[in-house]
């Protein structure tokens, strides 16, 4: 099974991409545990495939630098799973997760342009539709569409999410009322109006942060947004248990996204803010998508069937070590 590596430090196995660069915005070489590796350096010790696995172990000098595998297992197989905030970042990776899981995906989104490329990048059939997750009237509409499209959700994932930090002295009422809209009131009527299509043993995920935990200067609204999130998969967790729906919220660290890179942050404020992120997490690399996926479609597969009300942190250690 042929193993590449392409510029900007990603690695595919028989064509199917499974390692991706760990470090943000920036090209190689990356830091990892404070060693330095350019591309030439990476060597892959392992690699292959069978029907239900690709991997690839990746060495530098003895040191093992990561192993992907990626489940293509079909646990979704004639299930429709939809993803808010799909045409970016960690939705982005979790929509092409499902598809490759062989669920029927429908993504929301803002942008029509990115909505357009992300269905293409998703897969035939995805249904893309534009629709603000702060505004209750658009949630709606979303959900007829997807309604008289594919007639019904099995896994949920509400993602779409802001993330701007602000100076608390700085902080406007209209930050704030955007803000607590997109991350907080679009959650619970996402839900809400979800719901009707959402058979019982389907499942919802939540997508927090792990700033609902941690104290960090400027997240003050956007810390209080995901601590009601968190909230929310408990509270839902109650009022959902007699439909059989499961909610359950997960928590990402920094996560490799356009998050941060948002609201024109000049390119030196961005390299500044992801280095002083960086250098918080033990582990000493941003996470991707696919490992925000890998906890996401296991909430909303039947393996996790005892699972309800929960937050799985996946974060490198930033909040738990
Ligand atoms: N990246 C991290 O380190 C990290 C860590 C913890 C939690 N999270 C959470 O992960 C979620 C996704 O963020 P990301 O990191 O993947 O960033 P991203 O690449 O910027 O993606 C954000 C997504 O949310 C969508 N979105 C934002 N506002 C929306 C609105 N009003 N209506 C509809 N869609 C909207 C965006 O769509 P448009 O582009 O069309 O607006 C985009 O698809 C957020 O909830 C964030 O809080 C991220």
């Amino acid at each position: 099974m042929a193993t590449s590596w392409n510029a900007t430090g990603e690695c595919s196995v028989g064509g199917e991409k499974i390692f991706h660069q760990v470090r943000m915005f920036g090209s190689l070489p990356f830091r990892l545990a404070d060693q330095t590796v350019a591309e030439g350096d990476w060597t892959c010790s392992r690699s292959g495939a069978s029907p239900s696995l690709v991997y690839a172990k990746l060495d530098c000098e003895g040191l093992i630098l990561g192993k992907r595998s990626v489940m293509s297992a079909q646990r979704f197989q004639g299930k429709v799973a939809v993803v808010t905030g799909g045409n970016s970042g960690i939705g982005l990776g979790v929509a092409k997760a499902y598809a490759r899981e062989g669920a029927q995906v429908a993504i929301t989104g803002r942008n029509q342009k990115t909505l357009e490329v992300a269905a293409k990048e998703i897969g035939d059939g995805t249904l893309a539709i534009q629709s603000d997750a702060g505004k209750v009237a658009e949630i709606e509409a979303a959900m007829k569409k997807i309604n008289e499209r594919l007639g019904r959700i099995d896994a949920l994932f509400v993602n779409a999410g802001v993330a701007k930090l602000v100076r608390f002295e700085e902080v406007t009422e209209e930050f704030f009322d955007q803000t607590v809209d997109i991350n907080m009131k679009g959650v619970f009527f996402t839900v809400q109006k979800a719901i009707p299509l959402m058979p019982n043993g389907s499942a919802i995920v939540l997508n927090a942060s792990i700033n609902a935990h941690l104290g960090l200067p400027g997240t003050t609204v956007y810390g209080a947004t995901k601590a009601a999130v968190i909230n929310m998969a408990k509270t839902l967790s109650a009022d959902l248990l007699e439909k059989g729906i499961r909610v359950n919220a997960i928590s990402p660290g920094p996560i490799t996204s356009s998050l941060l890179a948002r609201d024109g942050i000049t390119e030196e404020k961005l390299q500044e803010t992801t280095d002083w992120i960086q250098s918080k997490v033990p582990i000493k690399h941003f996470g991707t998508p696919e490992d925000i996926a890998a906890g996401v479609l296991y909430l909303t597969a039947p393996e996790s069937a005892f699972v309800l009300g929960a937050e799985l942190i996946i974060d490198g250690g930033m909040s738990t070590l």
